[in-house]
């Protein structure tokens, strides 16, 4: 297993061009099940989630070509309806397969995604959805047994006790492209993935109004075709490097970025003392000033997201006061905050939300990375931290980040991979 080692004190500076959304790619890929055609996705990141939907597509029979940042996808040969455990246990995201493969076979079998390190993650909503659009769902074995050969389209509700749902309105909405007559989404999620997604649907011929609103209107039709699309910017990415900028006192372009996916999060970043210049392509964060404390609260788009709250609490460790991080979305996602302490931080956790007093540096110590945005964290700490960071189990972080070290040497930060 590899570690990432860290030398902490060099500011980063420059340009890095942000790859494309992983949250959208997942589900586009795994939407070209709708029809028998070929598909071309372009800006398409080549992160381990991409090559965990890369074998669950094949495993059902669909041809994946990855060409640089492009993904050929030929789906034209017989398709299975099975997404087995061994696949699903890496990547939640392969649930994905379920509105797609009902769709075009009437028949899917589909592993329950099991536990994860942020919280429970229930999958109630996806089903509750694709009932309502006439399948017959049962769970059995592990296993979500799904049949429906006729989806007709309906009025559904899809929010649950946390907000909308991503996962569940794109597992809906994709479902519902080649249901009879008319599906309505109420409180659907308003991401930048979900309008993605649909743009993608539409592109291959689907009727979809109303995306990137709370209310998505789906008109069925026969038959969807193959198309060239490609994906919009990671915002997640985006504001991981912008907050590597701001925590070294660097200042660095993000070229490609989409300022407008990120309001909240760059509003924030603001209070806390950074500058931000919004460009054509892209925007630049500089922070030459001390970091001020400032209070987070996660929420559905176009909220803060909770994506981005365990690297702005990497960030607030530093400020010259308190801050309050409320966490609204996934009850355990605090798995950095042990570690942060570890380097220094003064973090105290209560139920849903920690109270961090700011402290002037942190220290590098070893460190173990527990879920994807958890391990941007320590990264972003080991890039201020005073000494060496080590951060065991980095896995977690190769599923959402293409290349951490050589972006961010390419930076000026001293940070490289070592076997363990
Ligand atoms: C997506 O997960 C993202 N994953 C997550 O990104 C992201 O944190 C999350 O949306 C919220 O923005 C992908 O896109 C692959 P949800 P998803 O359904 O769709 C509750 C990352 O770091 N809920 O929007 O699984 C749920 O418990 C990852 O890249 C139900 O109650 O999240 C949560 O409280 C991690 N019932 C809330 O809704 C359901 O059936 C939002 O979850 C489904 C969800």
């Amino acid at each position: 297993m590899d570690k990432l080692i860290i030398e902490g004190g060099h500011n980063l500076k420059g340009e890095i061009k942000i790859n494309g959304s992983k949250n959208s790619a997942l589900p586009i890929l795994v939407a070209t099940l709708l029809c028998e055609d070929e598909f071309v996705i372009e800006n398409v990141p080549l992160l381990r989630d991409i090559f965990t939907i890369k074998k669950v597509l094949e495993v059902l029979g669909v041809s994946v070509t990855i060409e640089g940042n492009t993904v050929k996808v030929d789906t034209r040969g017989a398709v299975g309806y099975e997404a087995p455990y061994e696949l699903v246990k890496q990547m939640r995201a392969s649930y994905y397969v379920l509105g797609p493969l009902l769709t075009r076979l009437g028949r899917a079998l589909v592993s329950l995604p099991g536990g994860c390190a942020i919280g429970t993650r229930p999958i109630n909503l996806h089903i509750q959805g694709l009932k309502k659009l006439g399948a017959d769902i049962s769970i059995t074995h592990g296993y979500i047994d799904a049949y429906g050969n006729k989806l007709k389209g309906t009025e559904i509700f899809l929010e649950g006790p946390n907000g909308s749902s991503v996962g569940a309105t794109i597992n809906v909405m994709t479902a519902a492209t080649l249901a009879s007559g008319c599906t309505t989404i109420e409180g659907a999620a308003m991401e930048p993935e979900v309008e993605d997604v649909a743009n993608f649907l539409i592109k291959c011929g689907a009727k979809i109004k109303g995306h990137g609103t709370r209310r998505i209107e789906i008109k069925g039709v026969k038959k969807l075709h193959g198309c060239e699309y490609k994906v919009i910017p990671d915002r997640i990415e985006a504001g991981t490097f912008a907050l590597g900028a701001a925590i070294s006192r660097g200042e660095v372009f993000l070229k490609g970025a989409s300022a407008s996916h990120l309001e909240a999060f760059i509003n924030k970043l603001k209070n806390a003392s950074a500058d931000i210049f919004l460009e054509k392509d892209g925007f630049t964060v500089k922070m030459d000033k001390d970091i001020r404390s400032t209070d987070i609260e996660t929420a559905p788009f176009p909220g803060f997201p909770t994506d981005m709250q365990a690297q702005f609490t990497a960030l607030l460790c530093l400020s010259t006061g308190v801050s309050v991080v409320r966490e609204t979305i996934f009850e355990d996602r605090f798995m950095h905050v042990s570690e942060l302490t570890r380097m220094g931080a003064d973090i105290r956790k209560e139920k849903d939300y920690v109270i961090i007093k700011g402290v002037p540096c942190l220290y590098g110590t070893r460190v173990m990375a527990s879920d994807l945005r958890a391990s941007a964290a320590l990264v972003l700490a080991g890039l201020s931290a005073s000494g060496t960071t080590e951060i065991s189990r980095i896995y977690h972080i190769d599923r959402g980040y293409e290349n951490i070290e050589k972006r961010l040497s390419g930076l000026g930060a001293h940070i490289w991979r070592q076997e363990e």
